[in-house]
């Protein structure tokens, strides 16, 4: 039976299911409540200056039937009293002392972060995590992003907690910036224990049309904001391989962005965090959906025959190179089952339209299946993305698997094409229609064959 427990830098929790720092995070209420059904760790809504929010606070992205699909806030740190969360903390973890407990702390002044990080270890926190991410509102003010956008500046600053702190200290960084691995190696230098990424992406997810305001709307104006949920996912990802493969950093990575599912959480872990941390998807959902996630969790750890979660962590990362070490020799061509297609010519209309024109019609009105035109498949996988009916289009090998050749071993050699016809060139044999065939009715050749 596979063991959830993480040792997180130290940190101990029962399961790597952590609350991210954010409304779900505001008070001892809701974090008993949340340990009580099963999350393993919380990160406290971030402590620091006294604040004040606005209302309204949050937009959304809803793709057709998907509410919440993105979403954004304009949300500051805490504007509870420090006192009150500080007397929470300490009331959680006596009722629940194998949690884990992190507290996000956010101030500006050297003296401010002593004070501060002591005031958390205090109040017996775990951990903490230092948040140079707040995408609004507290970079104006010089703290957040401004602090995670600047290498130099949040290496001082991780200096002056590293010179006080006794608890393990999670930096947690800022997607808005171009390479995020600036960030994480100034961290390290700094001396942090542990990376947590993302914090939220600048956004606009929307403009009333009638009022001219970006949502969410303030009397009137509004403000970017930071986004997160599901439509954050593959940036977060992304940017915890690229921290996780850097030779530099080396440190434990907590997973933030878009994780709703256990399916999330495994992709987080096998590209190298340790844990994740969760915060759009218990807004949307609620705190139960922990269970679901421990047990898919367990199981796919049974299947895989992973005891730990460390037997986990950076699985996938072998597997994620560059793109100048794939192999240019494998080859894969749509195929449709015809048994399991329904007619519904979504793939027709996006390969003709938005691909590479190999898929044809018969051109019977009574027979509404397409058929590939194999010569001209790239296998850019597109048809099989759109179809509706699982399974219904695969991709299939068609190379022989016998040859193996990347780019970078190619121009190593130099042994790159130097014209559109040469043999080394790819593409080639791939017709593409007259431009006046785009006017004729029905679509000459490949319209039926
Ligand atoms: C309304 C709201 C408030 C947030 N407040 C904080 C905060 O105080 N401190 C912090 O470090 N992150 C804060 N975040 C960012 C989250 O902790 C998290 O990094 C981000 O939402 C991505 O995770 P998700 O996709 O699971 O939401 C906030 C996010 C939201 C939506
Ligand atoms: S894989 Fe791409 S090129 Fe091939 S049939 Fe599908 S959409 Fe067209
Ligand atoms: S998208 Fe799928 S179901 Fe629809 S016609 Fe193409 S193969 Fe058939």
């Amino acid at each position: 039976m596979a063991n959830l427990e993480v040792n997180f830098a130290g940190i101990k929790s029962p399961n790597p299911f952590w609350l991210a720092s954010a409304p779900p995070t505001n008070s001892g209420y809701q974090i008993m409540k949340a340990f009580d059904a099963g999350w393993g760790g919380a990160v406290w809504k971030t402590l620091g200056v006294p604040v004040v929010n606005v209302s309204s606070r949050y937009g959304s992205v809803n793709y057709r039937d998907t509410r919440m699909m993105g979403f954004n806030n304009i949300e500051l740190i805490t504007d509870r009293p420090l006192a009150d969360n500080l007397r929470e903390i300490e009331e959680v973890k006596k009722r629940f002392p194998d949690h884990a407990v992190i507290a996000s702390l956010m101030v500006e002044s050297k003296a401010e972060w002593h004070q501060i990080v002591k005031d958390a270890e205090n109040a017996g926190s775990d951990g903490i995590e230092l948040n140079f991410g707040c995408p609004h509102g507290m970079c104006e003010r010089g703290m957040g992003s401004a602090v995670g956008q600047e290498p130099a500046v949040l290496k001082t600053i991780v200096e002056w907690v590293m010179e006080v702190a006794k608890i393990p200290v999670i930096v947690k960084l800022t997607p808005n910036i171009t390479d995020i691995t600036r960030p994480a190696l100034a961290a390290r230098q700094g001396g942090a224990d542990a990376i947590s990424l993302i914090n939220t992406i600048q956004s606009i997810v929307g403009i009333d049309l009638d009022s001219f305001a970006p949502y969410p709307v303030v009397d009137g104006k509004g403000t970017n904001g930071g986004y997160c949920g599901p439509a954050v996912k593959p940036i977060a990802l992304n940017m915890t391989k690229n921290v996780a493969q850097h030779p530099g950093v080396g440190l434990p990575i907590s997973g933030i962005g878009g994780v709703e599912t256990w399916r999330d959480a495994v992709e987080f872990i096998l590209l190298g965090a340790s844990t994740v941390q969760v915060c759009t998807a218990v807004m949307h959902y609620g705190f139960g959906i922990i269970r679901e996630m421990k047990k898919g969790l367990e199981e796919y750890m049974d299947s895989k025959g992973f005891e730990t979660i460390d037997q986990m962590v950076g699985k996938a990362l072998p597997n994620v190179k560059h793109w100048e070490d794939l192999n240019l020799h494998y080859k894969v061509t749509a195929s449709i089952n015809e048994d399991k297609c329904i007619g519904c010519q979504l793939c027709y209309t996006a390969c003709e339209d938005g691909a590479h024109q190999a898929i044809g019609l018969s051109g019977d009105a009574g027979n509404r299946k397409p058929h590939i035109i194999e010569e001209n498949c790239v296998g850019c996988n597109l048809c099989s993305l759109v179809c509706p009916v699982e399974d219904c289009i695969t991709m299939v090998r068609t190379d022989d698997g016998t040859k193996h050749k990347t780019w970078k071993e190619r121009s190593d050699a130099n042994d790159i094409p130097v014209t559109f016809n040469d043999e080394k060139a790819g593409g080639r044999g791939h017709w593409v229609p007259e431009p006046l065939d785009a006017l004729k009715t029905p679509k000459p050749k490949h319209y039926g064959v």
